[in-house]
């Protein structure tokens, strides 16, 4: 059996968890930085302070709740990329020097194969598999072939999902993160009483474009008194828009994966957004896959999903050198 320390700081989550390659977690420890927000959006500079204040005191938390010493540890492990640089560079060092000075394995986590991967956490998902990976920093579609082994079908072209909610949820007078009250408010909503532009639907390939949505938003938030029930059917017509785009792309990923001779029998969606019970509920209504959705706390960052990666890559013996420098930009798998 092998155990791993990892750590998550390459936004605004700092996390930290101990995984076992029994699927235990023996520790899950996480901070959401809420010095945010009152800017509306991450501040890169804060969230380094931040991580740098609160990292020591998670993981000795973490060492203490799973009753092990780092010489129990076979291995650490950070998400050293893609990401915020000066988060990144905090994970990444702490980790490293814990590697350093018990002697153990060092492992580079990719963020968004640690998305992808953590539901092998949870259930015998078997590669290969199609991912919708939707967060506040990503927005694709890729297949995981194998650990380390990726295609990337699709993505953005311009704003992530995560961020479509984020910016119009400040629009709206929301907090960020704006996701989840979006979602709330949504719930009070009638759905169908604005029509907003669903950009690339019917047209081939898997990549999403989300822009055009701000200004549809702008323009209503100038022309309406936006009382309570305006901004909840904004929110419910937003989510109902992204619902049929999101459905409209996983038609056209699954036949571009048959096209690469690839069958597709199982599909997980996961980051921030995959916590959206509408979405959820609209996906698991209307296609025809064995959908897989991480619990909600496992969907947005968090350590443990770092954890489990570790572990798969561990158990593959892929390691790292002690100087692996922190990537902002890493991506997975080539179109
Ligand atoms: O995966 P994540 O925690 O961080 C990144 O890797 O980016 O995703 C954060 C994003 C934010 O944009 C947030 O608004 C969104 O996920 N989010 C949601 C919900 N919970 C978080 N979006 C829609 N509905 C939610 N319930
Ligand atoms: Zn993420």
């Amino acid at each position: 059996m092998k155990t791993i320390l990892a750590v998550e700081t390459s936004c605004d989550e700092t996390a930290v968890a101990v995984v076992n390659s029994n699927k235990q977690v023996l520790a899950h420890e996480i901070l959401s930085q809420t010095e945010h927000k009152k800017h509306g959006g991450v501040i890169p500079e804060i969230a380094s302070r931040v991580h740098m204040e609160h990292l020591g005191n998670l993981i000795r938390n973490a060492m203490e709740k799973s009753n092990l010493k780092f010489c129990d540890l076979d291995a650490t492990a950070a998400t050293s990329g893609p990401g915020l640089i000066g988060g990144l560079i905090v994970g990444t060092m702490m980790t490293k020097a814990i590697a350093h000075v018990t002697q153990k394995p060092f492992i580079a986590v990719n963020h968004l194969e640690a998305h992808a991967l953590v539901i092998r956490l949870l259930y015998e998902v078997k590669f290969p598999f199609l991912v919708l990976l939707i967060s506040g920093g990503h927005c694709q579609f890729l297949i995981a072939q194998n650990i380390g082994k990726y295609i990337k079908l699709g993505e953005t072209l311009d704003d992530s999902l995560g961020e479509a909610f984020d910016k119009v949820a400040r629009m709206l007078g929301l907090s960020y993160p704006g996701g989840p009250l979006i979602e709330k408010l949504a719930k009070r909503g009638n759905g169908t009483r604005f029509k907003f532009p669903r950009a690339m639907k019917k047209r081939p390939g898997c990549n999403f474009s989300f822009s055009g949505i701000k200004t549809v938003v702008k323009n209503l938030v100038r022309e309406l008194k936006m009382s309570e029930q305006d901004v909840c059917d904004i929110c419910a017509s937003f989510q109902e828009c992204i619902s049929e785009i999101l459905l409209d792309r996983v038609k056209n990923a699954v036949i571009m994966a048959e096209s690469l001779n690839i069958k597709i029998n199982n599909f997980v969606i996961t980051g921030g957004v995959a916590a959206n019970n509408f979405l959820r509920r609209k996906l698991k209504e209307h296609i025809n896959l064995n959908i897989f959705f991480p619990p909600s706390n496992l969907c947005t960052d968090n350590a443990v999903m770092v954890g489990w990666a570790g572990i798969e890559m561990l158990q593959k013996n892929y390691m790292n050198s002690l100087n692996f420098a922190p990537r902002p930009r890493w991506e997975l798998g080539s179109c």
